[in-house]
């Protein structure tokens, strides 16, 4: 059963989509329209717009678009009943009674409330007096009970079936653990048994921003292997958008974060008064990680451990976090291999020092380059001066300058010799980036042809532009629907895609609904909404007239139309050719 597209229309009607989405980023107006920094993918300039008439957002750069619903679907992760609750929630609308599937959001309720079930049973045992070695394990580290409470610190028995016994009588079955990647399932000589995922490990819950016990990291107590292991992606947890502390470190000093590596150093810093650290979990830092980030904060530290792991781990969290725009600074670790070895051996006082010494990108980058090089050699002091300069090739005048006389001071080189150096750098590297542009709009215009969600829309390009034409006419002009509805239907279609969209137009329409995206957003996912919505926003290039429709229809029934069915044989060049021609 789905919920009536007459009380989807309705909650359009009362939540305004600009001021949901500008709750999560900053918009300005534009015209009839919105722009902002895309939340979806990383960008310096925005070309993420809302459109307030038409109740939707489409973004220019990475094509994301949709309906509020769809945007607050995608922004939190939420399945489309949850979205739609939780939009009905900001109208001050209630749900209609029943006649919804809300599975899935029922199944993650459990889940949440697994979790945190799991996490007090964790904690008990922490407590327990039989399990003193756990708790001595922290204290052993440094941890007041204070901070083990804060964080919600605990303790996964010795045995296989500790937690599944204690959520069994509170009621949880072996599935549901399984779902929640706290029990693992064995199939052993035809037998099926439940055994616990994490056994005798201290244990650190992580919390989201709503304070639900989203996952777990479980650590052994000496040297084996693994030193630790994670929840995996459940319904309720996506390791790599996975932020550690998060929840105690967004309100923290004024729109700093401290990112480092690992629980322990992030738990370190907080019980030394460093509230505002925290630690990306998963392998590699991802793009959903800082756009997280950087909703909470506008300066971020890195502080990641004195290793070669952890400076080319800090060498990539520059490289996604430069994208969003955030001031970024580098600690340089000395003293202990990462914050909380420094802050245990020398103290408190030792590690804000490192912090105010934190260098910007830029000389980070200079130190990087500088500890390559023997600088007490000619050789060295000139192969160091090539790859400052080509540091400094990327920074603006300003910098430049700054760096150039202290270059020119250390060094002994004149300042103008350094200064036509970093020019002749910048020449390049503006050279370089020109290429990589004219190839990536080459690319993308190629790109615009293809559709991921449509996958015949390149091989019947004909048909596919007729059919977008017509949805988002119709859509425009219900009128022209209705005039035209006796001579065209989805069933002529011929992309199966573009034929499920003009089917739920249809149904929309033919109830006598308001045309809107919504009317899609129950039947396609996110990403599908993408492709819709890109078709809802390309009428600019329509002349939106009854003729234009009447002209397309002609095409779709027009079978004998020559189809482009490889194109994957083409060159780009033949192809965009191609279709330059069309
Ligand atoms: P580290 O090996 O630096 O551990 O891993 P740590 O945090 O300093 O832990 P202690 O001080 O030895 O107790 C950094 C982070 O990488 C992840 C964990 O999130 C850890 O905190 N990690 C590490 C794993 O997920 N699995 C592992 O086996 C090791
Ligand atoms: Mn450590």
């Amino acid at each position: 059963m789905r919920i009536s597209e007459r009380f989807i229309q309705e909650l359009q009607d009362k939540v305004d989509i600009e001021s949901v989405i500008s709750a999560n980023i900053s918009l300005k107006r534009r015209g009839k329209t919105l722009v902002g920094l895309c939340p979806f993918h990383n960008e310096k300039t925005p070309s993420f717009t809302v459109y307030p008439e038409s109740n939707s957002f489409y973004c220019f750069g990475c094509g994301a678009g949709g309906d509020v619903i769809t945007f607050v679907r995608r922004m939190e992760n939420l399945d489309y009943i949850e979205a739609v609750k939780s939009v009905a929630q900001m109208a001050g609308v209630s749900m209609p009674e029943d006649g919804y599937d809300d599975t899935l959001s029922k199944q993650r309720m459990r889940l949440l409330a697994a979790n945190r079930e799991a996490a007090r049973f964790f904690n008990a045992c922490l407590n327990d007096p039989k399990n003193r070695e756990a708790l001595d394990y922290f204290l052993k580290r440094g941890l007041s009970p204070n901070t083990i409470r804060k964080f919600g610190l605990g303790y996964a028995p010795n045995d296989w079936r500790a937690l599944i016994n204690h959520m069994k009588s509170k009621g949880f079955t072996e599935h549901e653990l399984v779902l929640a990647n706290l029990a693992r399932r064995s199939d052993k000589d035809g037998k099926t048994s439940f055994y616990d995922n994490f056994r005798n490990r201290v244990m650190f819950p992580i919390i989201d921003l709503r304070g639900n016990v989203i996952a777990f990291g479980g650590r052994v107590m000496d040297d084996s292997k693994p030193k630790y292991i994670n929840t995996s992606d459940t319904l309720v947890y996506k390791k790599s958008n996975g932020v550690f502390a998060l929840n105690f470190a967004k309100n923290a000093n004024e729109g700093k974060l401290i990112l480092v590596e690992g629980y322990m150093d992030v738990i370190a810093l907080h019980q030394a008064g460093f509230t505002n650290a925290i630690a990306c979990l998963g392998t590699a830092f991802t793009n959903e990680q800082a756009n997280l980030l950087s909703r909470y904060a506008d300066e971020i530290i890195i502080c990641y451990d004195n290793d070669e792991a952890g400076k080319a781990a800090t060498a990539k969290a520059l490289g996604v976090l430069g994208k969003t725009g955030l001031k970024l600074r580098v600690v340089s670790m000395s003293g202990g291999k990462d914050a909380d070895e420094i802050i245990r051996k020398h103290g408190k006082e030792r590690f804000a020092d490192l912090l105010k010494e934190a260098a910007n990108k830029t000389e980070y980058k200079l130190l990087e380059e500088r500890n390559k090089y023997n600088l007490a050699t000619d050789d060295g002091k000139l192969r160091f001066l090539m790859a400052a300069s080509q540091v400094l090739a990327g920074c603006g005048s300003i910098e430049r300058e700054i760096y150039a006389t202290r270059l020119s001071n250390e060094l002994g080189v004149s300042v103008d010799s350094i200064k036509s150096q970093i020019a002749t750098a910048a020449v390049k590297l503006r050279r370089t980036e020109e290429s990589k542009k004219r190839q990536q709009t080459e690319a993308m215009l190629a790109k615009s042809f293809e559709d991921k969600n449509n996958p015949e829309r390149a091989g019947n390009l004909r048909a596919a532009k007729a059919e977008e034409t017509l949805i988002s006419s119709f859509l425009r002009n219900p009128d022209f629907y209705y005039k035209l509805k006796e001579k065209i239907s989805h069933s002529d279609f011929v992309t199966a895609f573009n034929s499920r969209i003009m089917e739920s137009l249809e149904r929309g329409l033919d109830e006598g609904l308001e045309p809107s995206l919504s009317l899609f957003s129950a039947d396609f996912t996110p990403e599908e909404m993408d492709s819709v919505t890109r078709i809802f926003h390309q009428s600019g290039s329509l002349s939106n007239t009854l003729k234009e429709c009447e002209d397309c229809i002609e095409v779709l029934k027009d079978k004998s139309a020559p189809k482009i069915t490889d194109t994957s044989s083409l060159s780009e060049e033949e192809y965009l050719k191609l279709f330059r021609k069309k």
